[in-house]
């Protein structure tokens, strides 16, 4: 265990018992906001030892060994280990990629599509040469696209490729249920189907408070308030940053999503994933209930829709569709 006085003291990582630790990997590209909070959360859960992972020098070395000294206060023995390259991902049974840029000022949609896509495409070809056997977890917005450009350039199986967006959304609207009604958000369960935006498909049939239908606790126009909140969940946080957006509960929603793969735990959430003629819709990344274990998406869930349930659904799909046309999808 001890390493010579000769041995250089690195910034972190040099534990000379590292190579037979028995703790998965999990590569977290991307040192911003999101990504930081997110390797913080698998340390603190001791689910995995992290390699944070970023462009900028210093960066993700220095956030790394920041959270390595919080390690001993909250006694956690995981390892966060930082770096610029993204061939670190090698070995790593999740990889949860946050990396991208933020819409700026005059940027259209369609430019931050464009951008990012060719971040992702070249992240994935890394994560592909690297990491073969990896589950990635597609953070970036737009999040349903850039999910589809990763599992093209990976060729990964889609049970392997998938989009954390379902997780945030119901994350939301129990949130915004539990702050109505006054109760425990651990009663609270929530379904949101579609894709990660404006036509994200909030499901109040499908949300229970306590195993009670939430129809049957709130009037539908009190409902419909919430969902609208929800819809637009993203955008509220980002005016009140007015410089960032949001980053906790899409951080801790990732985490949860990389403990159910790792733990096998076999929860069943709503997750962005191929849809292959599940819900009638074909080769559209959509947000769908799932049951996540330690193969990755194992299987998908298709819940009795009505019509107009069916119908947003399919519109919602239908946009994901465009925007992965223009990007030659
Ligand atoms: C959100 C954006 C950032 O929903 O996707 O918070």
């Amino acid at each position: 265990m001890t390493a010579g006085a000769s041995a250089p003291l690195t910034y972190c990582g040099s534990f000379p018992g590292r190579k037979a630790c028995m703790r998965p990997k999990v590569a977290v590209i991307g040192a911003g906001h999101v990504g930081a909070t997110t390797a913080q959360r698998i340390l603190e859960t001791e689910l995995a030892d992290v390699t944070l992972i970023d462009l900028i020098e210093g960066l993700p070395q220095g956030k790394a060994l920041d959270m390595m000294q919080s390690a001993p206060i909250l006694g956690c023995d995981a390892i966060v280990t930082g770096s610029n390259d993204v061939a670190d991902v090698e070995g790593a049974d999740v990889v949860i990629i946050t990396a991208g840029l933020a819409r700026k000022p005059g940027m259209s949609r369609d430019d931050l599509l464009a951008k990012n896509a060719g971040i992702i495409a070249e992240l994935s070809r890394a994560v592909r040469d690297n990491a073969p056997d990896a589950i990635i977890i597609m953070v970036t917005n737009p999040l349903d696209v850039m999910t589809a450009v990763a599992h093209h350039e990976t060729g990964f199986a889609r049970e392997r490729v998938m989009g954390m967006a379902g997780v945030l959304d119901s994350a939301r609207l129990r949130c915004f249920i539990a702050m109505e009604l006054g109760c425990s958000v651990k009663e609270v369960s929530a379904m949101v189907l579609g894709g990660h935006g404006d036509s994200m498909v909030p499901l109040p049939r499908y949300c229970t408070v306590g195993g009670i239908a939430l129809p049957q606790l709130l009037p539908a126009e009190r409902i419909e308030q919430l969902v609208e909140r929800t819809r637009s969940g993203g955008a509220e946080i980002g005016r009140l940053l007015k410089t960032a957006s949001a980053y906790y509960a899409p951080a801790a929603s990732a985490a949860a999503m990389a403990a159910s793969i790792l733990r096998d735990q076999k929860q069943i959430l709503p997750v962005c994933t191929l849809l292959q003629g599940e819900y009638g819709i074909k080769d559209v990344f959509v947000g769908v209930p799932v049951r996540l274990g330690r193969k990755g998406v194992e299987d998908v869930i298709e819940l009795d829709l009505t019509d107009e349930e069916s119908a947003a659904l399919a519109v919602s799909a239908e946009h994901v569709r465009e925007s992965m046309n223009k990007v030659g999808l």
